[in-house]
């Protein structure tokens, strides 16, 4: 039997914040299916395709995805039908076709990402091929990258911004093992630390619950505050911080920018870009920061430039609201030099198609590439194989707790164990 689209069937499930999302299953003619349910942001960048939500505020207030469901079920299920699950490229055109607007307006990115997505597992599953083996194929122009490496991961250990308890302005506190750990010890790593941040904020009588992505959500008062913890956990364990394990933060910026500068909590007035720029310079000489993502706002390009300048050839400046994964914002970062890697997230552009394209856009460039959950993530862990089919340099799955974060540290460890690297 081929492999030609048999049906795509579209329900409304809930994510790890118990807010509505998509999933989408597509069967073939052979009898294979493919399931995928899509993430879902909640500091989400200006320059995102749009995510159709119902507004019916007598839903979920107002966050049902039920316009998006019927979408899939109806206009995309009848327009797909009968199209060949290989040519991912040509299903991918006629979906963004059919929505006929740059940010996916009409359909929804969720309901357009659901299909891109669950077409290619049904695919994988057809050819008997894992679905990192699947997607690595469509990964390159010409010839797919070699599969070498499982990404460094990114451990968001404390949660700030809007994924914590209100009282941290930056979003995330991360912690990163060296590179050249492989995956099992670096996840090792990332658990123990974690752990040890518990110790610490119990013996401290701080509350250690967690926030949106498994992370501590810590009543502290500063920023600094929580890098000091973090700090001293690492201390509390075998690991010698600037060697074996470096932090990095995601300010997320465009969260605190107010029209007199960026509001934080570390000081009562506002600071200027340039002040900023100095401010991290210290974090940096002082926490060994191995990357900064998203140190300003989306708009605030001649930061960008300045920090990217100032600050690059130590720290990794990583664009995520302000890139959007969009190619158009990727160009212009690469002709003014505003960042030195991308955060990569497949709902921000909508197809798969669209995201390899940017994925190869950023190596050309010599851009590092951070492939990226969401704050709000079901147990799908598609993300896990698409990061090791692009082999981006960094993944970020958030904490190394919480269901729906393990599933997919959980999946790479069957990855590695399976490429035997
Ligand atoms: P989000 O956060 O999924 O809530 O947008 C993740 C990030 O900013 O990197
Ligand atoms: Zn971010």
């Amino acid at each position: 039997m081929d492999a030609k689209i048999y049906s795509v069937t579209a329900r409304e499930i809930l994510d790890s914040r118990g807010i509505p999302t998509v999933e989408t299953m597509v069967i073939l003619n052979s009898g294979y299916r493919g399931t995928v349910s899509v993430p879902s942001g909640t500091s989400i960048g200006k320059y995102e395709a749009v995510e159709l939500r119902d507004e019916d505020v007598k839903r979920y207030n107002g966050m049902g995805v039920l316009k998006a469901v019927t979408n899939v079920n109806t206009v995309i299920a009848k327009k797909i039908a009968g199209m060949d699950a290989f040519s991912q490229g040509a299903i991918d055109k006629t979906l963004v076709d059919l929505d006929g607007t740059p940010n996916k307006a009409t359909l929804g990115a969720n309901a357009i990402l659901s299909v891109s997505l669950a077409v290619s597992v049904a695919a994988a599953n057809h050819m008997k091929l894992p679905l990192y083996r699947y997607l690595n194929r469509l990964a390159g122009t010409g010839k797919p990258p070699e599969i070498t490496h499982i990404p460094t991961p990114i451990f968001n250990v404390i949660n700030g911004g809007k994924h914590g308890a209100g009282n941290l302005d930056f979003q995330e506190f991360q912690l990163i093992p060296a590179t050249n750990k492989p995956f099992h010890t670096a996840l090792e790593m990332g658990a123990e630390v974690y752990q040890s941040i518990k110790k610490i904020l119990i013996y401290r009588n701080a509350v250690h619950s967690v926030g949106d992505e498994g992370g501590f959500a810590p009543n502290l008062f500063t920023n600094i505050d929580a890098l000091e913890i973090l700090q001293e956990a690492i201390k509390s364990s075998s690991y010698k911080i600037g060697f074996d394990v470096f932090l990095g933060l995601d300010i997320a910026a465009s969260y605190f920018k107010t029209p007199r500068g960026y509001q934080i909590k570390d000081r009562s007035s506002p600071y200027q870009s340039s002040e900023l720029v100095e401010y991290y310079k210290i974090l940096h000489e002082k926490y060994h920061l191995l990357l900064l993502e998203d140190p300003f706002d989306e708009d605030d390009w001649e930061s960008w430039k300045k920090i990217t300048g100032s600050l690059g050839s130590d720290v990794l400046i990583i664009g995520d609201d302000l890139l959007a994964t969009n190619s158009a914002r990727l160009t212009r970062a690469i002709e003014e030099k505003a960042c030195l890697a991308i955060l990569m997230k497949p709902n921000q552009i909508g197809t798969l198609s669209e995201f390899f394209a940017v994925a190869v856009q950023a190596k050309q460039h010599g851009l590092k590439i951070v492939v990226s959950h969401r704050s709000g993530e079901t147990n799908d862990t598609y993300i896990a194989d698409l990061a090791v089919a692009v082999q981006s340099e960094y993944m970020k799955f958030g904490a190394p707790a919480r269901g729906e974060r393990v599933a997919k540290y959980n999946r790479l460890l069957q990855i590695e164990n399976e490429l035997k690297l």
